[in-house]
């Protein structure tokens, strides 16, 4: 099942949550900041074993403080107007999550809107990139869901989803 909800990710009770993270995996701002404070300084210790992340690809830690038991650090496209394999990048991210999620047992998962803060991806086509890949890996999780920080946020992805397919 796919939800949309408005909240501070990092209190979210789920196998994994998702990272919106920079190609460092050393903490940044946003989503990422968030995260690091809430799972504790193991988590960057951690981070920095793993050898930063490719963009559009994505790498497995764990939780420590956090609710969740794992946090999948993905890192999204920078915008740069959509000519530069932003879609195919964005994209990326969600199926690298995803098959990282599935290799962990993973059954419930939850997403930020990955690249629509700092790095400046247009909302309303990203929420619909999200919502593609959330809608082709439906069928292997329990909850699939959208975290998103606005209700203006969210309102694309309720848009999107009242949509027949
Ligand atoms: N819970 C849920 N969503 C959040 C939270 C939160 N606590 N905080 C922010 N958001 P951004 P990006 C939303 O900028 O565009 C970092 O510095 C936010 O409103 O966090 O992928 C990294 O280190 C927006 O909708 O990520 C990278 O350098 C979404 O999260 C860079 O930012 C993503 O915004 C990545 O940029």
């Amino acid at each position: 099942m796919i939800e949309v909800t408005v909240a501070d990710i990092t209190g979210l009770q789920v196998d994994a949550i998702v990272n919106a993270a920079n190609s460092s995996l050393l903490g940044g701002g946003g989503v990422d900041g968030a995260i690091h404070r809430a799972a504790g300084p193991e988590l960057l210790a951690y981070c920095r074993t793993l050898g930063g992340c490719r963009t559009g690809e994505a790498k497995l830690t764990p939780g420590f403080l956090l609710p969740a038991r794992w946090v999948i650090h993905t890192v999204g496209p920078v915008w740069h107007g959509g000519s530069h394999g932003e879609e195919r990048l964005l994209r990326s991210c969600y199926q690298s999550s995803f098959a990282l999620a599935l290799a962990n047992g993973v059954r419930s998962i939850v997403f930020p809107c990955i690249s629509t803060g700092v790095y400046g991806y247009p909302k309303d086509q990203a929420a619909g990139i999200a919502l593609a890949m959330m809608r082709a890996h439906e069928e292997r999780f329990e909850r699939i869901i959208a975290c998103c920080f606005s209700e203006g946020d969210a309102e694309h992805y309720r848009r999107l989803l009242a949509e027949p397919r």
